[in-house]
């Protein structure tokens, strides 16, 4: 069984980060571009817990040491500050029983709750005692009368804990000691007693909690049960055999009317069960087995609820996220009918967890009060029989799985991890309902996707926080319209759309953004919630993506396009963005399509690039993009930019100093540096003035002096230096355009005879790389058996290759890139990297079993070997250890 389980996590990891699904963002936001409202303090740090407030205008933030009142509607307005510092005394018992005395003995604020309109509860780690007050929102102080925390709040800072406020009374998931070794679910109730877990693997098994809420089954049942607190963990399995700790999801409740036993479960939940939660593509044999969050998305009747989870796989390596959906209904059939386990000695010393097959007693163990159990005069768990209690003291773990809605995750995405999801429930134009799914991710960027159709639809990325730094706590006001993310270094808010940066019409469609629709009246992409009922009905949206109900946009009149004039031989480029990560560039000359055939035409994701322009390279050119709408099963084609190409005629200017030799100009200023970065004089093409022209960094690379001869075929490809592929917002910033590769003056003044020592220089470095990764052995076969006849091996490359298939099994990560995927940043800007890291490993990326392989792909690259590919067949190395048993 073990080695089966073995073979459904790890079998077909290699099939599945290959073959399998996974959805790439449409649009990709800078955090630079989007000028998001943020809070932090110098000094202070880990802004982990959030609360808003439904009445007040309140955001609380719990951070190391401090809590905050900021403002709902704009976080960077602070209304109140405290401070909960730790005494000497505390502080010191901590540091002697070995903890650090800067990031351990600390008070980290972990729980901030309502208690009323007055107070908040509060707690903090206390420097691993930890301890709770009551917050006075009047005057925004502490009451200064402690009270022990144990068992509400987590001793160590950085262990996973949730907690919830329930009618006065705190849940908790944590750690009962200072070690952290005694797991415990709990309710605090200044009445009663604490109700707690038993403390035995069978209840908890090293669980790692992430969130727990209260479903209202009380007030919509017809049998008088109970309201019940949900938590959900990730914790390691019993029931499954395996070397090493297996993880498995949970999802575990407790009634909220819960007293305990009279004899037998003294002060222990009566009502605690637990159930595993499947997130699997079953189809691919392939189990996300770690839960990050959960967010409970609530309907009017508790049955319309949807639990939303957030999952990845034990071995993070396998680099995919997964959003699953559970029915409410399905996750309360399995509490209410599913069969029990139990634990089982075989041959003697061994356990092993299996069906339980016998009488279960009646009442049913582990279910709240019901009116069927009153009239049996059983009114509290206090009555409840022994027989109940016993049973299920020794068998809180339910066999049946809650499944997910579909059978299937809702959400796949690769090379990210997810750690926080929130879910809005929307309704389009269309009046269909749609869940927008909002998922952080621990690099502080910000996906939205929704499900249309059961596929789903990466809308846009958002880089939330201004550091790759995981947001640590996501939350959504639909009164504010904003989404509030916590981080170690800051609070961020950003509102829950972006329509007014989509600038056509095409583009809003093609969006698929429920809460975006076309104005046609304004001309503008609008949020749908801030127009008037009355004028929804002429705005245009189309949630499957199919732009052909924008208006018609007619062609390019002839003062659309933008001239450009070069002088012959040197170098023209034609700037042309993308917004789409969706779409592909087209360019046409003449009316035909181009391709990369032709050797002096570079299409780069900035535009088009066309070295030592020759007279016949004269002519019209557009820029198009297509897009594909998988939704609407169409592409979708749009002009983006039109150049007319001229070829300056002699007698040439004079060259000005400084000047960059060889860049586009235009007729009416040329040699200017704005024309020289292409960004001037776009209100001459209406066309493209919307979009914000890229520069092409390191220009002069491509340049050609005029003097040079034309014959000179340009240096081989492998040595272009090409500012990685990006993209770029509208109103982002154009880099200042008097930038100037030192490299270009160089290339100017001495000209030809610079080329050519480049040119051997690069030739040198290309044969010196060759060598090493021969001797390496990263090269194939010709190679390698020169250097095995050389060093007198034959075996060794054989076993490097089977090394080489082994890793690529456990870096399964990021294989067959696709150029959608591939992010455009600028001039190397850390933001965008991170964005662009994020899904587009570049260089870091290691396609399968290629552990050992010169990265080839991407000329953005400069590795000279990428010439010799190498490939370790792994088909012919199958890999046989995850399914043999
Ligand atoms: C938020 O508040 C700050 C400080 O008062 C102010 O400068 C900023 O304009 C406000 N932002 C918005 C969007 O209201
Ligand atoms: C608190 O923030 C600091 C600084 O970002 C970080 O190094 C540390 O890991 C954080 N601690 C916890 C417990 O989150
Ligand atoms: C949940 O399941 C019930 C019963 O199968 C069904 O009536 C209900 O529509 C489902 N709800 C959702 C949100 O799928
Ligand atoms: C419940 O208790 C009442 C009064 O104490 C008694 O009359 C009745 O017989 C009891 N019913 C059962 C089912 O035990
Ligand atoms: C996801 O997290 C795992 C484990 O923390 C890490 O090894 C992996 O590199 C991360 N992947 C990405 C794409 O950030
Ligand atoms: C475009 O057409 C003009 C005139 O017919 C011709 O001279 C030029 O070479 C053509 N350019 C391209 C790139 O085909
Ligand atoms: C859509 O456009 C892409 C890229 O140009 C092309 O590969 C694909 O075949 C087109 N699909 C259809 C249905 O036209």
């Amino acid at each position: 069984m073990g080695f089966g389980v073995l073979g459904v996590f790890l079998g077909l990891l290699l099939e599945v980060s290959t073959h399998g699904p996974h959805a790439v963002p449409r649009t990709s936001w800078r955090h630079q571009d989007l000028d998001l409202m943020e809070f932090s303090e110098p000094g202070i740090f880990n802004y982990s817990t959030l609360l808003l407030s439904e009445e007040r205008d309140a955001l609380y933030v719990g951070a190391r040491e401090a809590i905050f009142q900021l403002s709902k509607k704009n976080v960077t307005v602070k209304n109140n500050k405290v401070l909960w510092t730790v005494a000497d005394n505390p502080m010191m018992m901590c540091t002697l029983k070995g903890k650090s005395k800067e990031r351990d003995c600390l008070n980290y604020i972990r729980v901030l709750q309502v208690v009323d309109d007055e107070r908040l509860y509060v707690c903090g780690t206390h420097a691993f005692q930890p301890q709770c007050d009551y917050l006075n929102l009047g005057s925004f102080s502490l009451d200064g009368r402690p009270e022990d925390g144990r068992g509400k709040c987590s001793f160590d800072p950085s262990q996973s804990f949730t907690t919830v406020m329930v009618d006065g009374e705190l849940y908790s998931g944590t750690a009962y000691n200072f070690l952290g070794s005694e797991p415990i679910i709990s309710r605090y109730s200044p009445s009663q007693s604490l109700l707690r877990t038993e403390y035995s693997t069978s209840w908890l098994n090293e669980p790692s909690f992430v969130f727990a809420d209260v479903i209202r089954e009380g007030k919509n049942r017809a049998d008088g049960e109970d309201d019940k607190i949900y938590y959900f963990f990730t914790e390691v399995s019993v029931e499954y055999e395996f070397f090493g700790k297996l993880l498995i999801p949970r999802v575990a409740r407790v009634c909220k009317g819960d007293l305990g036993g009279q004899r037998t479960l003294q002060k222990k939940w009566t009502s605690f069960l637990k159930a595993k939660l499947v997130c699997s593509m079953p189809e691919l044999n392939f189990v996300f087995n770690v839960v990050h969050d959960v967010f409970i998305l609530k309907g009017t009747d508790w049955r319309d609820t949807v639990i939303y989870g957030v999952f990845t796989s034990q071995w993070g390596n396998v680099g995919l996220s997964a959003v699953c959906a559970y029915n409410m209904t399905a996750v309360e059939e399995v509490f209410s009918k599913g069969k029990y386990m139990q634990k089982a000695t075989v041959e003697q010393s061994h356990t092993k967890w299996v069906r339980y097959n016998g009488i279960t007693p009646s009442p049913r163990p582990g279910a709240c009060i019901n009116n069927l159990m009153r009239q049996q005069n059983i009114s509290s768990s206090l009555h409840l029989p022994d027989k109940t209690l016993q049973f299920v003291k020794d068998h809180p773990l339910l066999e049946d799985p809650v499944l997910p809605i579909g059978n299937g995750p809702r959400l796949i995405t690769k090379d990210v991890n997810y750690t926080q999801i929130v879910v809005e429930r929307v309704r389009a134009l269309d009046k269909n309902i749609y869940d927008v799914i909002f998922t952080g991710t621990d690099k502080g960027v910000l996906h939205k996707s929704v499900v249309f159709e059961r596929e789903v639809h990466i809308v846009e990325e958002i880089q939330l926080l201004k550091n790759s730094e995981p947001i640590k706590n996501l939350l959504l006001s639909s009164e504010t319209r904003s989404l509030y993310a916590g981080s170690d270094s800051g609070v961020v808010q950003s509102p829950t759309a972006f329509c007014g940066r989509y600038s056509s019409c095409h583009d809003c469609i093609l969006a698929r953004d429920p809460y975006c629709a076309w104005d046609p009246h304004t001309a503008a992409c609008v949020n749908v919630f801030d127009i008037p009922s009355q004028k929804l009905r002429r705005l245009i949206q189309s949630l499957n993506g199919d732009a052909d109900v924008c208006p018609s946009v007619s062609g390019l009149s002839q003062t659309d396009y933008q001239r450009v004039t070069v002088k012959p031989g040197s170098s023209a480029e034609l700037p042309c963005l993308v917004h789409s990560n969706l779409a592909q560039v087209m360019w046409k000359s003449n009316g035909s399509l181009l391709t990369e055939a032709s050797r002096f035409h570079l299409i780069a994701e900035n535009g088009l690039l066309i070295y030592s322009v020759a007279p016949e390279d004269q002519g019209y050119y557009e820029c198009w993009s297509v897009e594909w709408a998988s939704a609407a099963g169409k592409n979708f084609s749009r002009l983006l930019a039109g150049y007319i190409l001229n070829l300056e005629l002699p007698p040439r200017p004079p060259l000005q100093a400084g000047q960059p030799t060889t860049t586009l100009s235009s007729q009416e200023t040329p040699g200017t540096h704005a024309d020289a970065e292409g960004n001037a004089k776009t209100d001459r093409a209406p066309l493209t003035s919307a979009l914000a022209p890229p520069s092409f960094t390191s220009t002069a690379f491509f340049t050609f002096p005029p003097q040079t001869d034309t014959s000179l075929t340009p240096p081989p490809s492998s040595t272009i230096k090409f500012p990685p592929k990006q993209y770029l917002p509208p109103n982002s910033n154009v880099p200042p355009p008097d930038y100037q590769d030192p490299a270009a003056e160089y290339l100017q003044h001495n000209n030809s005879t610079a080329l050519l020592f480049l040119f051997l220089l690069f030739f040198l470095l290309f044969l010196a790389a060759l060598v090493y990764n021969c001797y390496m052995q990263y090269l194939p076969a010709p190679c390698l058996k020169l250097r095995a006849a050389l060093l007198g091996s034959h075996k060794s490359t054989h076993q490097q290759e089977y090394t080489a298939c082994e890793a690529g099994l456990m870096e399964t990560s990021t294989t067959d890139k696709i150029n959608m995927t591939e992010q455009p940043t600028q001039n190397g800007s850390q933001a965008t990297q991170n964005l662009r890291a994020l899904r587009d490993t570049g260089y870091e990326t290691e396609p399968e079993c290629g552990n050992g392989r010169i990265p080839s792909h991407s000329f953005g690259d400069n590795s000279p070997s990428q010439e010799k590919p190498f490939d370790v067949d792994c088909e012919s190395q199958p890999i046989q250890f995850a399914d043999a048993d």
